[in-house]
């Protein structure tokens, strides 16, 4: 009985206790929320105002959880990160009953089916394809879906040797990024695009210029297919990398050259190319040094600019074109960027690829320069519309983040990624296994591949590179959709027969 007593005391002790100080810690933020004068809300709803902060933020999560619709999210609904995250488990991606998805939204692609398709047995495995004829070690890609670029900084050690492994096991190519070949790279033994940002991080010499005898290091390595120069980045034209100081260890200062816990931020442009034909001479220096193809990462400003660097390429011949030009979307993705250019500047790939493809057609200059779209293609119908509107390859980027296990936290600029991706935080990168997330990576390049060879089958064709304009129509405004060759049609060479 005493026992009991002695105990009840106790418990009302406590709670006199804790009622007390929260209501001592009211009283105080009571008085530094009225007197401060930064915030309004706080200084004129005490106390009550603070919780106006902490909602706005757990929102943020409770929204992707409980309240978004399948279809609504930004920049990845949940319908398309789930097809990736089902695709990378090796899970079955079929679904029941019918499409969730609106196809009335003006710009949505619906594919034309074939009465009579190919039979199974009729249908050619993918081809792969050569890049860079005249380079003295030309690549023939195995794969029309591959890795683009992300740096080793902007995403963690675990994240790159799980994608280089896994881009092994798949067949595809990683592209490194602008932040330098690290060993992780290299690790899995996977074919490698390098790419040289502004601030050539991994090929410049001690004043910040590019120097021949890193480039001869590089290229030695076997497994470097390829060169890109980096000239923009859908999320940030004319903005160079931005690697916050929060973000550099060791390890990645050495590896880019660079002080530790700086941020680190690349030049807006090449300094010492200002002209396409400064380009050119770029493009040409790094082949002969390398070996190599060489291409150039561009977001697309306007039909007018694409124009000019085409004349500019036809004008000096075909050996001095890039052997390649990925066209990333300005809904590209980033690790780090100031909001207005990630949403305001930049043409989305859906308007460029198809008319940088038709100029490059034109100029006679399709089976010399590859075309690799990037931006926002992360599932099989995207990535089929962009073989058909006119690309070679297709890169994704947070596609294969997803299959790494990306949640879209939207941390990337933080180095508190919950998931280990884009953080160097030991805590955070003991969630990221590599021996089970390169497996999804592979999973996930496998399974994309196989439904955008499904789309090719259903509309009629052997493999998806023979798709073409007209197996696609674009939804309107008015709910009728019209085929895309009729809205652009392909470049047509003069006395051929009609191929769009
Ligand atoms: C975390 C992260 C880091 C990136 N780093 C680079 C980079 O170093 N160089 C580059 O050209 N693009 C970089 N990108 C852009 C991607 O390569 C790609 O062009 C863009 O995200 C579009 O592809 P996606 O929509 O499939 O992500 C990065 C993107 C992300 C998400």
């Amino acid at each position: 009985m005493g026992f009991a007593v002695n105990a009840l005391e106790i418990l009302a002790l406590v709670f006199v206790a804790i009622i007390g100080t929260l209501v001592l810690m009211g009283v105080l933020f009571f008085f530094v929320d009225r007197f401060q004068t930064s915030d309004a809300i706080r200084r004129n709803y005490p106390v009550i105002g603070r919780f106006r902060h902490i909602f706005s933020e757990l929102g943020e999560f409770f929204r992707q959880y409980f309240f978004a619709m399948d279809r609504e999210e930004l920049p990845f609904n949940r319908a398309q990160r789930d097809w990736v995250g089902r695709a990378s488990a090796g899970k079955s991606n079929t679904v029941a009953f019918g499409s969730t998805r609106n196809l009335n939204v003006p710009g949505t692609p619906i594919f034309v089916n074939a009465p009579f398709p190919p039979l199974n047995d009729q249908y050619a495995r993918t081809e792969p394809m050569l890049i860079g004829p005249t380079a003295r070690t030309p690549f023939v890609a195995p794969s029309f879906f591959n890795i683009s670029g992300m740096s080793y900084g902007a995403i963690s050690k675990p994240a790159v040797q799980a994608l280089s492994r896994g881009a092994k096991e798949a067949g595809v190519w990683l592209n490194t990024g602008e932040g330098a070949l690290s060993p992780f790279h290299l690790e899995g033994g996977c074919d490698i695009v390098f790419q040289i940002g502004t601030a050539k991080y991994g090929v410049r010499d001690q004043e910040g210029n590019l120097s021949d005898a890193k480039l001869r290091e590089v290229a030695a390595h076997d497994a470097v297919r390829m060169f890109e120069i980096k000239l923009s980045q859908g999320a940030k034209p004319g903005k160079g990398g931005i690697l916050p100081g929060a973000k550099i260890n060791e390890e990645i200062a050495r590896i880019r050259g660079i002080e530790m816990g700086k941020d680190s931020i690349s030049p807006n442009r090449h300094k010492e190319i200002r002209s396409f034909d400064d380009l050119l001479d770029m493009v040409i220096h790094i082949r002969e040094v390398t070996g190599k193809p060489v291409g150039i990462k561009t977001v697309v400003g306007s039909e007018e600019v694409m124009r000019e660097m085409f004349d500019v390429i036809a004008a000096r011949g075909s050996d001095a074109a890039p052997d390649f030009i990925t066209l990333d979307g300005g809904e590209g993705g980033t690790g780090a960027a100031p909001m207005p250019l990630i949403d305001l500047v930049g043409m989305s790939v859906r308007e460029a690829l198809p008319v940088v493809a038709n100029i490059r057609d034109e100029h006679g200059l399709k089976e010399r320069i590859r075309l690799i779209a990037s931006g926002k293609l992360i599932n099989p119908g995207d990535v089929a519309w962009a073989l058909a509107a006119g690309a070679d390859f297709v890169a994704s980027a947070r596609g294969f983040m997803f299959a790494l296990g990306c949640i879209q936290a939207l941390k990337c600029n933080k180095n508190t990624c919950p998931t280990g991706i884009t953080t160097h935080d030991p805590r955070f990168q003991k969630g990221l296994v590599v021996e089970d997330k390169y497996a999804r990576v592979a999973r996930y390049a496998k399974e994309i591949i196989h439904e955008v060879e499904t789309i090719a089958h259903s509309v009629g064709v052997a493999e998806p590179r023979l798709m073409r304009r007209r197996h696609m129509r674009i939804m309107q405004s008015n709910g009728i959709s019209i085929p895309m060759n009729e809205i652009l049609p392909s470049y047509q060479p003069p006395a051929s027969p009609a191929d769009d």
